[in-house]
């Protein structure tokens, strides 16, 4: 009988297993696509190789998670669906001004906060996972994996909260020190432009 009970837990343990491991799977879709956005978009060297980097990882975090799903699921299908991101959604409107005003430098500062928030909700996630795991008892294999998983995120996420400030900071100083050149420039170009008329003028 109590054999017949610890089979049971042992069985709801699993599939409670299978359906977080799915969920965490379905988020590491939807991350691997954002990734891959993030990669073509961004236009800080350092940010992107991290990224890049990252993206790597999470391909390798995939297939770890499906092959957990797999074995603990006994042949399931890994799910392919793609998860919601824990992006902020912003208002409507004011998402479309921020959108339409913003420039590359400006959306890249947007942007690295956005991947810091991901990364830390991902670490929340695991961390959950990991703790309701060891409270069912499930198989230690698959802690151990989550466990892994955790370690990145954690890794990521603590390189982007150091790393960001300082980019956001260089950032917007160029932008600053571009804008100033531009203005520079502009009135150069109409000192030269008013100096022509002069000469060209006197020739008359
Ligand atoms: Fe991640």
């Amino acid at each position: 009988m109590s054999h017949q009970l610890d089979d049971n837990s042992y069985s709801s343990a699993n599939a409670i297993a299978v359906a977080g491991l799915n969920l965490a799977l379905s988020f590491e879709n939807a991350s691997v696509e954002r990734l891959e956005k993030r990669l073509s978009e961004c236009i800080v060297p350092e940010v992107k190789q991290k990224i890049l980097h990252h993206l790597d990882q999470t391909k390798k975090q995939q297939e770890r998670l499906r092959e957990r799903i797999r074995v603990l699921g006994t042949g399931m299908t890994p799910t392919s669906e793609k998860g919601r991101l824990a992006i902020p959604e912003p208002p409507h409107k004011l998402k479309m001004m921020i959108e339409s005003s913003s420039s590359d430098k400006e959306r890249e500062v947007w942007e690295s906060l956005n991947d810091l928030i991901i990364e830390r909700a991902e670490a929340i996630m695991y961390r959950g996972g990991i703790q309701a795991l060891q409270l069912l008892k499930a198989d230690k294999k698959t802690i151990k994996e989550l466990e892994k998983c955790l370690k990145e995120e954690e890794a990521f996420g603590d390189w982007l909260e150091k790393n960001n400030p300082k980019v956001a900071k260089r950032l917007m100083t160029t932008q600053i020190e571009d804008k100033k050149q531009g203005k520079k420039k502009m009135r150069k170009t109409t000192q030269e432009e008013k100096e022509e008329e002069a000469v060209s003028a006197a020739a008359v």
